[in-house]
């Protein structure tokens, strides 16, 4: 198991993974899982292996898709909950480790944890022999959203060497933005746009390590600056459920952090935009949602939207770990 996750027990942060690995284990394995899907293969490849799934943090995409890829690949999930912190003895004062420790003396194969405290995942990493994967761990790290984000932006660009990218929003507490940061320092020529107002900017240690990385990037208040110049936008939300106060995205002294019909005109021909979701005020959907170059939900024809490549790699990733 560890082998085909390049070394790996436990899925924890974007940093670990090899870019070897990425481009040569899971992305051709996600291919084959959207080949299979489109199919129709209802092969049970999981049979009688056990997730656990964990959330203490609201989730829909995330928790809903690995419950679905473990299903579709025949496996069960064997005890969940959406909210562990209260539906748990965490309510009664229990902590994150006993819980851990408790679930790995019942056994299961994999555990799936949100938390709502950046390391949470590590801390039951410590105590789990059962191979944990952190599904986003309060403003730290969100490792699988970013794998499916580069997923597909290759999907889309057909390369991520030599990209440009404008990571918009929230990014001090955006976790999804400082895991795909850290991906793309494992690639070549990646330029970033950081896109932020002041006080929500890009923590240091990721500047040091895309610093570290040959990683080039920039800091600005104002998107239509950058507009004209990247190939993907990478839009987020403000973090309201971590603590930012909601602010006006399209403010001319705090920032400008708005998608928009305007940035839409500035934008080259072949971006694509790019969301985590879920989205609430930063992109006016009503301008965005028709044009072709908006891949976050339901796409026009038969371009893969980034919802569904959530799918596709999370069953890779339960294949790669469980099969
Ligand atoms: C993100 C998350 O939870 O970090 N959503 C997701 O997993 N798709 C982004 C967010 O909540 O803003």
């Amino acid at each position: 198991m560890e082998k085909r996750f390049g070394g790996l027990k436990h899925i924890l942060r974007a940093q670990d993974f090899s870019r070897k690995w990425i481009e040569e284990v899971l992305f051709p394995k996600t291919d084959e899982m959207e080949a299979r899907t489109l199919k129709g293969d209802r092969g049970q490849p999981l049979f009688g292996k056990e997730m656990i799934s964990l959330f203490a943090g609201e989730s829909l995409r995330t928790r809903a898709s690995f419950n679905i890829a473990m299903k579709r690949l025949g496996g069960e999930i064997t005890f969940e909950t959406e909210d562990v912190r209260k539906f748990s003895s965490m309510a009664k004062g229990e902590s994150l480790e006993d819980t851990i420790i408790t679930l790995n003396e019942y056994g299961a194969d994999v555990i799936v944890l949100r938390y709502d405290e950046e390391g949470g995942a590590e801390r039951a990493a410590a105590v789990s022999d059962i191979p944990i994967i952190n599904a986003g761990d309060g403003g730290g790290q969100h490792p699988t959203q970013a794998l499916l984000d580069l997923y597909v932006i290759q999907k889309h660009l057909n390369r991520i060497d030599g990209i440009s990218i404008a990571m918009i929003g929230d990014l001090e507490k955006g976790r999804t933005v400082h895991s795909l940061a850290y991906l793309f320092g494992k690639f070549d020529g990646v330029k970033i746009y950081f896109v932020s107002p002041d006080n929500l900017k890009i923590k240091p240690d990721i500047k040091e390590y895309l610093n570290r990385h040959n990683v080039r990037f920039f800091e600005t208040k104002d998107v239509r600056e950058v507009a004209s110049k990247v190939d993907v936008f990478y839009q987020t939300r403000t973090q309201t459920n971590l603590g930012t106060k909601p602010f006006d995205r399209a403010d001319e002294k705090n920032g400008f952090t708005v998608i928009n019909k305007q940035i839409l005109d500035l934008a080259k021909k072949d971006s694509i935009i790019l969301h985590p979701l879920p989205c609430t005020d930063e992109i006016v959907r009503s301008e965005v949602d028709p044009d072709r170059r908006a891949v976050y939900i339901k796409t026009k024809g038969d371009r893969m939207s980034q919802v569904k490549g959530g799918i596709y790699i999370r069953m890779a990733i339960l294949w790669l770990l469980l099969f």
